[in-house]
């Protein structure tokens, strides 16, 4: 039965009708999600409640509710509470699921736009920001995180060096990209580079702009290969403690009449991306737009094989999700003054010719 359909689907895979001109609201699931790995899949996004480190709370609960969605503009929210424990609890996020894993040499770029606001109660320890991985291969395992951040509460980036008060050192301050200035931080999280983009001061509650410039920047001066290919895009935040909810009013990672979320640099690339999407293709100029329906994605006649796949990278993947950026560990001064001080060029080759010296 199922085979049948699918077999029918194959041999007439694409029916083509006039698409209406204007974006019109999707029929969405907006209940609320509570469950700690929960996901709502709505086409081209998923939001995910990865709370991966929600056993590290003594208490506390995150959910989260789409709220429309437009083309490709999504409006959501989130509501959390978080109490105990030192690391982030959850990264309730929004995953890009079309138009990733391809090289950071084939994208052109990434327009996004994300409007927010939050409220919270008392003090909180949270950050808003976007969430990207690269990895050597496609849907290979990640090697770089970059991180976003569009605002930091009482929260910090993963840092290599840290100054005598605590603070984490930027590798580079008052980088303009995407026209505003940041400051870019730069560490490891136990299994990969981690680069954190923080706005200087404040917090930008209404981002337009970019992604790419951001790949590009670490690309051209941070050795980052453009022949890493981006596996993850997200967007959301990662909390740790206190009470928050943070509501987007808009999320886009494009132009609604872009054909791609992700422009690719070369036309080839371009086409072969849309024909992928079961959205739309690019009308060339003067033409009705055309859309088409996919193939029924099922393989077999298991259920399961519809379920939405974990396209999340480390911030979704539990046995993984460990490795996901955690709240750095900044020593106090008094410890950083209390550690073994490194030897000098001297005393080190006294050391070593008396270890040497035969007895
Ligand atoms: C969080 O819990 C995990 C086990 O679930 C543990 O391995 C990890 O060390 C904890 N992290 C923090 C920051 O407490
Ligand atoms: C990625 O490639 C680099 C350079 O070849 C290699 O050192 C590294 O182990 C690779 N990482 C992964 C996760 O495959
Ligand atoms: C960054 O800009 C601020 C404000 O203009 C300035 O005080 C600071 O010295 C700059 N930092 C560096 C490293 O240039
Ligand atoms: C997003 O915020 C910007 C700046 O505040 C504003 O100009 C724009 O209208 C906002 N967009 C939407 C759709 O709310």
């Amino acid at each position: 039965m199922f085979s049948k359909l699918a077999a029918l689907l194959v041999l007439v895979p694409f029916i083509v009708f006039a698409a209406p001109v204007e974006e019109r609201a999707a029929a969405i699931d907006t209940g609320t999600h509570c469950g700690q790995w929960d996901t709502i899949t709505v086409t081209p996004y998923t939001l995910y409640l990865d709370q991966w480190g929600l056993s590290n709370a003594s208490s506390g609960s995150d959910c989260a509710t789409l709220v429309s969605l437009s083309g490709t503009t999504l409006s959501w929210k989130t509501t959390w509470n978080w109490v105990g424990g030192n690391g982030v609890k959850s990264y309730t996020n929004i995953n890009l699921n079309n138009g990733i894993n391809k090289k950071l040499s084939a994208i052109s770029s990434i327009p996004s736009t994300w409007n927010w606001s939050q409220s919270s109660s008392g003090s909180i320890v949270a950050n808003v920001a976007y969430d990207l991985f690269t990895s050597n291969t496609s849907g290979g395992s990640a090697v770089n995180e970059i991180m976003i951040w569009l605002a930091n509460f009482n929260a910090g980036p993963i840092s290599a060096t840290y100054n005598s008060a605590g603070q984490p050192v930027p590798v580079v301050s008052n980088l303009s990209l995407a026209g505003r200035t940041w400051n870019l931080y730069q560490g490891s999280n136990g299994a990969n580079n981690v680069f954190s983009f923080l706005p200087t001061s404040g917090t930008v509650t209404s981002f337009n702009g970019d992604i790419n410039v951001f790949l590009k920047y670490l690309t051209a001066n941070r050795g980052v290969s453009t022949s890493q290919f981006l596996t993850t895009l997200q967007a959301g935040t990662e909390a740790t403690s206190g009470s928050a909810t943070l509501t987007t009013h808009v999320h886009s990672f494009t132009r609604t009449t872009s054909a791609s979320l992700i422009i690719f640099k070369s036309k080839k690339r371009m086409s072969k991306e849309s024909e992928a999407k079961p959205a739309a293709s690019a009308p060339a100029t003067g033409e009705e737009p055309t859309f088409s329906i996919q193939p029924h994605p099922a393989k077999t006649n298991d259920p399961a094989d519809l379920a939405p796949e974990q396209t999340g990278g480390l911030a979704s993947n539990p046995n993984d999700a460990v490795f996901h950026a955690r709240d750095p560990h900044v020593p106090s001064a008094q410890v950083m003054a209390g550690l073994e001080q490194p030897l000098s060029r001297e005393e080190l080759h006294k050391r070593q010719e008396e270890l040497n010296k035969s007895s």
